[in-house]
């Protein structure tokens, strides 16, 4: 079974897999990205990050393999009264405009290695000079805790492994935590996580 095909079945149960509303740490840290920005979310699934953002005056980009996901994005734009844009697309091959995002959002895109660099090099491509990227994901510590998230170490996230990625970039927040994720059926409980937050 291919990655898309494991997520449109899984978006295709009754409801939102992870919620309708914001994942916790973009809620929080909402006031660091450019007040009514064009913004990029990475893998975003049902479209609960893109919504929100949406709702808060920017101008959303959603891109995901799943055309399930993001079909269920586009509904729950149109039960918020909001326009987003979605792009059903595999991020292996996704490509963007050069220094044209304000702001990048990844939360859980959890990639293979080679995957994971190529799309993070188009984030830093793609983002604008200041433009800033807010990620939050899982780290191989979340393995013990069965409340979500991918279940190789080879999918997982470290702050080493995204300060590597991410060197070109000003790094405002970067931590590993645990920190409770009550976030729709798939995300619940006590979350081992990586946070960054960091600008162009
Ligand atoms: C854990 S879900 C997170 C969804 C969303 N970001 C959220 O927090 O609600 C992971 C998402 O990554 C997407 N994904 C996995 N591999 C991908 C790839 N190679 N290209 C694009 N999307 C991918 C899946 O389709 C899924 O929607």
């Amino acid at each position: 079974m291919t990655t898309e095909n494991k997520w449109d079945l899984k978006y295709s149960e009754e409801g939102f897999a992870y919620g309708t509303q914001p994942n916790d740490f973009l809620r929080q840290n909402l006031h660091q990205l450019p007040v009514g920005g064009r913004v990029l979310c990475l893998a975003e699934g049902e479209g609960r990050n893109s919504v929100f953002l949406a709702k808060q005056g920017f101008e959303v980009v959603a891109v995901d393999s799943s055309a399930v996901g993001l079909q269920k994005a586009q509904e729950l734009a149109r039960s918020e009264k909001v326009q987003i844009t979605t792009i059903v697309a595999d991020l292996a091959e996704f490509t963007v405009e050069e220094a044209f995002y304000d702001a990048v959002i990844s939360i859980f895109c959890h990639l293979p290695s080679p995957v994971r660099q190529f799309a993070y090099a188009q984030v830093v491509k793609g983002l604008k000079k200041d433009g800033v990227l807010l990620l939050e994901g899982y780290t191989p510590a979340q393995l013990k805790n069965n409340t979500g998230g991918p279940p190789s170490k080879e999918l997982l996230l470290t702050l080493e492994i995204l300060k590597n990625d991410f060197a070109s970039l000003n790094i405002l927040h970067a931590i590993e935590l645990e920190r409770d994720i009550i976030e729709g059926r798939l995300h619940t409980g006590p979350g081992a996580v990586v946070q960054l937050i960091a600008t162009k």
